[in-house]
């Protein structure tokens, strides 16, 4: 009898105690997850902030070098060269110095610019109009009047004359007899292309910047 209601005791005993084992299982592990996590995220601030503190520090490392590669103030100085229109008269040009090269800066008259206009619509070997030979360097359009040309020969590099009632009414190459009209545009002889357009700008309206 005794033995009997003991045995009942301990089975009651045990059916009620497994559901809060149970729970307290659970909770654990929820509490384990829940760490992890925050763990994690931890941790993953921790490889972004080491990520971005070592890209700044590259960034600062390799900066010294790249700004290196920059040129000084008067390397670029010396990449320009600062023209003074006012001295020069209709009809006239000078020959000035660009990084080493000769450049044409050519003061065109009324007649020059009308005649170059017409030929838009010659048979052009290098086709290009008068206005595209004007465009200045941030893409403004130039100014009639005012062409700027790279004073080298398509051809072979010689230096060309202007001449005045020549064939085509502009310069004409004495090496091999190339002759280019009033735009600089190759119309006869073995140049291919026409004189190149130096990389100008107007800095006001007596001074342009050229390069
Ligand atoms: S270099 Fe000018 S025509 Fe040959």
């Amino acid at each position: 009898m005794l033995r009997r209601r003991a045995a009942r005791f301990a089975t009651r005993t045990s059916l009620a105690s497994a559901p809060n084992q149970g729970r307290e299982i659970k909770s654990v592990a929820e509490a384990a997850s829940a760490h992890a996590g925050e763990d994690t995220t931890r941790r993953d601030f921790i490889y972004i902030a080491a990520g971005a503190v070592g890209a700044v520090g590259a960034a600062a490392t390799i900066w010294p070098f790249v700004d290196q590669m920059n040129p000084a103030a008067d390397t670029r100085a010396l990449s320009t060269t600062e023209v003074d229109l006012s001295a020069i008269v209709l009809g006239q040009q000078i020959k000035v110095m660009w990084q080493g090269k000769p450049v044409f800066v050519r003061h065109r008259t009324a007649d020059e610019i009308s005649r170059a206009q017409r030929d838009d619509f010659a048979s052009l070997k290098d086709p290009q109009s008068d206005a595209e030979r004007l465009v200045q360097e941030d893409g403004q359009p130039g100014r009639p009047e005012w062409l700027i040309l790279q004073a080298s020969c398509t051809h072979l590099g010689c230096v060309p004359t202007f001449v005045e009632g020549s064939s085509f009414g502009g310069w004409f190459c004495p090496c091999h007899g190339s002759d280019y009209d009033t735009s600089g545009r190759i119309r006869r002889g073995p140049a291919p292309a026409n004189l190149l357009v130096a990389p100008y700008l107007f800095l006001n309206d007596t001074s342009i910047r050229i390069g």
